[in-house]
């Protein structure tokens, strides 16, 4: 079936996931984080106690890797084999494990073929599709393609804020040390040809999700 996509990378603390999911709530779209599903890959290697700086292992546990994640831009649930997940695949544990997951050619292979999968069976007019390759590798044929930036600085207050008891210094290592590792597996901090760039720096929430409907709507 001819489900229409809107294809949103960009680095972590970018604010693609809540911006994302509003999008979608306007349009009457799915929404699908493909974030959510590297987290669950790298939960369920975790659980099955598997050392996931090793890219064999982590294939291996890929094999039995039994997921649900809601298409519903109201309700973000995902669980892997029965169990729940949705907030255990945000622990610091899961956040520093998922680069090393995500870095192994063989599970983005598995994994790309699954978001299509699923956009193809989502059952509804359209889906925004958030992640780092979206407009470059899984969908770059998407009717409209995004890269969400922020200011480093920005990105860091934002997810601090979003984080009880959080230090910003501790959240701006950590946000630096993740675009450093997923920037060596696929490009996203610099626009691909076609790709339109929003910069939320000086936008608020609204305005943010504003910008990308504009685009949305521009394209289409
Ligand atoms: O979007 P989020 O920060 O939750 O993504 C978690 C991790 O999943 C990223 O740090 C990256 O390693 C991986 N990822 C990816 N490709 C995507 C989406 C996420 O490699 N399309």
């Amino acid at each position: 079936g001819l489900v229409r996509v809107v294809a949103v990378d960009g680095p972590a603390g970018s604010g693609k996931s809540s911006v994302s999911r509003a999008v979608a709530s306007r349009l009457g779209y799915g929404y699908l984080d493909t974030g959510a599903v590297y987290r669950a890959l790298a939960w369920h290697a975790l659980a099955h106690a598997v050392d996931t700086s090793d890219a064999s292992a982590v294939v291996d546990a890929s094999g039995d890797f039994d997921l649900w994640i809601s298409l519903d831009p109201a309700e973000a649930r995902v669980s892997v084999a029965g169990t729940d997940v949705t907030e255990a695949i945000r622990t610091s544990r899961v956040t520093e494990a998922v680069s090393g997951v995500a870095r192994v050619p063989a599970v983005r292979r598995g994994l790309t073929g699954l978001f299509r999968a699923l956009v193809a069976g989502a059952g509804r007019p359209g889906v925004v599709v958030e992640g780092r390759d979206i407009t470059t590798i899984v969908f770059p044929d998407a009717e409209a393609r995004v890269l969400l930036t922020a200011d480093p600085a920005v990105r860091a207050a934002r997810r601090t804020a979003e984080t009880e008891g959080a230090d910003v210094a501790v959240v701006a290592a950590s946000i630096e040390r993740r675009d450093a590792a997923d920037s060596a597996v696929v490009e996203f901090m610099d626009a691909a040809d076609g790709v339109r760039v929003v910069d939320s720096t000086h936008l608020d929430f609204e305005g943010t999700v504003d910008a990308v409907l504009a685009v949305i709507a521009e394209e289409t």
